[in-house]
């Protein structure tokens, strides 16, 4: 797809060549990412950050990538500071906002919230997390971390572990990873698994090596490991939430009997499921992860807003 002036909304509108052309101008931009080369490619234009959920790492790396390529940016991180806490609808909202810069990205905890948005925004909406649903700027960004590690996506071993009822980093991810014919292990508590339409496409690729609630029989097998944080403000009812809340944790022990160049990685933030004493390893990849997020992103606000590195 020609990215120019489209939204980015699910895993649905983009094809392997897509996810290919960003990876490969995600490269380009580390430089200008770390701030070692300077380009305005997008000076004059303006980005609004709409986050009506919380968020450090997604936010604050939208804003980073924007200002590295001279982008202004607006924000509003609050519904309560909004006109929505005075009745007004998001497709109102959406329409103002998109009046006043020329790309919207959006954080929303309903699931269809994004697509809403795109519907009624002229200006193209970069969906930042729609409750369970998707997170597609994470998962280009999980797969440059893991193709900058490993060298190349195809035929990798990739293990998901953790909250993958109501991940919606983990239900992007996978579903990417099917274009790369990676082989994917599912870990999680029983009431946790992969929803059955995504475990129903993984399996039609011939992408679903193993389905197990048990860490320690696949890890030896991993060349990846996505750990991630149990969605505790997904749950309906917190007792469910208490039922598996600490059920699995990676430490250095359960790492013996991993691969010497497994990687580990987490869309952050974590809560116990990975013990600090892990991060001074070399598995430990999840704060290059959080870097990763800055070129990425300037990656597609380029290719969206046409922006020229040459
Ligand atoms: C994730 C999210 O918001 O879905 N965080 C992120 O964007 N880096 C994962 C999470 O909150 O657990």
């Amino acid at each position: 797809m020609d990215f120019y002036d489209k939204d980015l909304v699910s895993i649905r509108d983009l094809s392997r060549e897509d996810i290919e052309y960003i990876l490969d101008l995600s490269k380009q931009m580390v430089p200008y990412a770390l701030g070692e080369k300077v380009h305005r490619a997008l000076d004059g234009r303006i980005l609004g950050n709409l986050f009506f959920e919380p968020s450090t790492r997604t936010k604050l790396s939208f804003e980073s990538a924007a200002h590295r390529l001279g982008c202004d940016v607006i924000d509003v991180s609050e519904m309560s500071m909004t006109s929505i806490a005075k009745g007004e609808t998001l497709a109102d909202t959406i329409r103002m906002v998109d009046a006043y810069c020329d790309v919207i990205v959006l954080r929303h905890p309903y699931e269809g919230a994004a697509r809403l948005a795109a519907d009624v925004s002229i200006n193209p909406v970069i969906n930042a997390g729609d409750g369970a649903g998707s997170h597609p700027t994470q998962m280009l960004l999980d797969l440059f971390t893991m193709k900058e590690a490993k060298g190349s996506l195809d035929g990798l071993n990739v293990t998901l572990l953790g909250d993958l009822k109501y991940g919606r980093t983990v239900h992007t991810l996978a579903q990417a990873l099917t274009m790369f014919g990676v082989n994917l292990t599912l870990v999680a508590p029983e009431s946790l698994q992969m929803p059955d339409d995504i475990v129903g496409r993984l399996k039609e690729k011939g992408c679903l090596k193993k389905q197990t609630d048990n860490i320690e029989d696949v890890i030896s097998d991993s060349d990846v490991l996505y750990v991630t944080r149990i969605q505790r403000e997904r749950f309906p009812d917190p007792a469910e939430y208490q039922k598996v809340a600490d059920t699995y944790r990676i430490d250095n022990n359960l790492l013996r009997s991993a691969r010497d160049d497994m990687i580990i990685m987490h869309p952050l933030p974590r809560v116990n499921e990975i013990a600090t004493e892990v991060d001074s390893t070399p598995h430990a990849r999840y704060f290059q992860q959080a870097f990763n997020g800055v070129p990425v992103r300037m990656a597609i606000l380029c290719a969206i807003l046409g922006g020229e590195m040459q």
